[in-house]
């Protein structure tokens, strides 16, 4: 009977305990939430938010984020003679919003403020070409390989009216917003004809 009542005790002391959570049935989803923030779509299941801020910041190390720049330029109609083309153009770099988790929804054009990424920050269009000699049976394109600050946290979402109770919800999820800074370096990614000459890994 000892051991009995000990796991009665312990059931007990289980349940006392259990009513400071907050069923999860009674709050909005973390997709709910960022599908209400300023410039996302917005959610049938809860109200416009006036804000979404990111909070409990961390700071990533800077990432290089490599992209194609203009037209591919290719020698592979069978000569046998390098030829001289013009590669580049220019490209525009967007900051870009992703989840942790999957939430469901494409984040790019959220306005989440609180972080580095900001509508002044949040793009950059580059130009750049150059003259290159392309080897028979190879084909080319300018790449830019722009330096950018990343920071990830959660988000805050002010509702002007509760919802589930509350004016602010927080989101499970961590999001990561990737920045351009203006450090950038111009390269040309040279590939075998024949096979994608975007694919920045492919190094044939
Ligand atoms: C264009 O790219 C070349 C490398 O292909 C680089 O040396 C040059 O500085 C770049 N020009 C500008 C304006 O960034």
């Amino acid at each position: 009977m000892l051991v009995v009542s000990f796991v009665l005790f312990a059931l007990l002391g289980h349940a006392v305990s259990a009513p400071a959570f907050i069923p999860r049935d009674d709050s909005p989803s973390d997709t709910d939430l960022l599908l209400s923030c300023p410039g996302a779509p917005g959610s049938p299941n809860v109200e416009r938010a006036d804000k979404c801020t990111l909070v409990n910041i961390v700071n990533n190390p800077d990432t290089p984020v490599v992209s194609n720049v203009g037209n591919v330029q290719a020698n592979c109609e069978g000569g046998t003679d390098p030829i001289m083309l013009t590669v580049g153009g220019s490209t525009t770099i967007s900051s870009t919003t992703t989840a942790n988790a999957d939430v469901g929804v494409d984040l790019d054009g959220f306005s989440i403020g609180g972080g580095l990424s900001t509508a002044s920050t949040s793009s950059t269009t580059q130009s750049n070409s150059t003259m290159i000699t392309i080897p028979p049976g190879r084909q080319s394109v300018m790449t830019v390989s722009v330096l950018s600050h990343s920071q990830s946290g959660n988000v805050q979402v002010n509702y002007g009216d509760r919802v589930d109770d509350h004016f602010i919800w927080f989101t499970g999820a961590v999001i990561t917003q990737v920045t351009p800074t203006n450090q950038l370096t111009f390269d040309v990614h040279e590939t075998a004809c024949g096979t994608d000459p975007l694919d920045l890994n492919n190094h044939s």
